[in-house]
């Protein structure tokens, strides 16, 4: 059963993590007891997941310098959730169903646990380097292409740039919210994130440039899918299944892809661009096999996830 197997999977990625968190000691401990904080409160550790499995699935086995970039990018999505729910963001106090950073810790510390996730992110991944002997220039330029996905992935051209666009769109005449819009933010804020830990996954694995592309094209269709089912959630779920505040969109004036096509349309679109992902995968060859079924699944399983 899919359920059981990544229900192992966090298990193992919590495991993985928690190798790399910083000791909670010394004058700056509150903000290390901060970010430590926002990591133990849980989460689906969607994005170390995906990672794992393109690696696999390309055939990687060096879990030395997978580790590294696995706990990374969780760095960087919590980073960018403990920001999210600041006062000048969202202003939501709840998050994976625990108080939020700043509603636990003042948003002083919020800020900074947030800015020390990011920096400690890429210290993090730059310790894969401590695994690559000096002579190994294929390993060595796997590390550096997928520092630099790491990189790009989250800032102004992909996670900060949707940020940026979401929340420039709140409280926006409906005319301006367009279709353009809306694609803009759910790539940038959502789909990089997930574009990065698979290509990661793939470049790590030593994958081709052409199966990097389309592996991003894979990761786009399943963070599309991905943040509009998120949307759905927002007015649908609860505060307990969700873990996190319901109608924070609404509260918010934000621009939602259920706002623009209604509810209908988007639960169709989901289960569109969803199975758009499986076809794409499907196409590589390490994806039709027996390497590629538990992605598959993982995908499929997205489409009606209540969290
Ligand atoms: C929440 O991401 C933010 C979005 C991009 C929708 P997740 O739904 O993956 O949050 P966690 O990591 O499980 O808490
Ligand atoms: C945030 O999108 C995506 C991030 C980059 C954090 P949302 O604001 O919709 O995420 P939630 O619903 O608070 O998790
Ligand atoms: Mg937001
Ligand atoms: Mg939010
Ligand atoms: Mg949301």
């Amino acid at each position: 059963m899919i359920k059981d197997i990544i229900a192992e999977r966090v298990k193992e990625t919590d495991a993985i993590i928690e190798g790399f968190l910083p000791e909670e000691t010394g004058f700056a401990r509150t903000v290390r007891e901060a970010m430590n904080y926002s990591i133990h409160v849980g989460g689906k550790r969607l994005r170390p997941i995906l990672m794992q499995e393109v690696y696999r699935m390309f055939g990687g086995s060096r879990e030395d310098i997978l580790h590294p970039f696995m706990a990374a990018i969780e760095m960087i999505h919590t980073y960018s959730l403990c920001h999210d729910d600041l006062p000048a963001m969202d202003n939501d106090m709840l998050r994976r169903g625990k108080p939020s950073t700043h509603a636990k810790f003042g948003e002083a510390m919020g800020i900074l646990a947030g800015d020390g996730l990011l920096n400690y992110a890429f210290e993090t991944a730059m310790k894969a380097f401590d695994s690559v002997k000096e002579d190994d220039a294929v390993l060595t330029w796997n590390v550096i292409r997928s520092l630099r996905i790491l990189a790009d992935k989250a800032g102004i051209y992909g996670m900060i740039g949707g940020q940026v666009a979401d929340v420039e769109a709140e409280d926006q005449p409906a005319e301006d919210i367009t279709m353009d819009r809306i694609g803009f933010i759910h790539e940038n804020k959502t789909a990089a994130m997930i574009e990065s830990s698979m290509m990661i996954g793939a470049a790590l694995a030593g994958a081709s440039p052409e199966d990097l592309d389309r592996v991003e094209k894979i990761g786009s269709d399943i963070g599309l899918a991905f943040q509009i089912r998120d949307d759905i959630l927002d007015v649908t779920g609860d505060d307990k299944t969700l873990g996190k505040p319901a109608g924070s969109d609404e509260r918010n004036g934000k621009a939602t892809y259920v706002s623009l096509v209604g509810y209908e349309k988007a639960v169709e679109d989901v289960a569109a661009i969803s199975q758009r992902a499986v076809d794409l995968l499907e196409e590589l060859p390490q994806g039709a096999g027996v390497k590629g079924q538990v992605l598959k699944e993982l995908i499929r399983s997205l489409v009606n996830r209540d969290r």
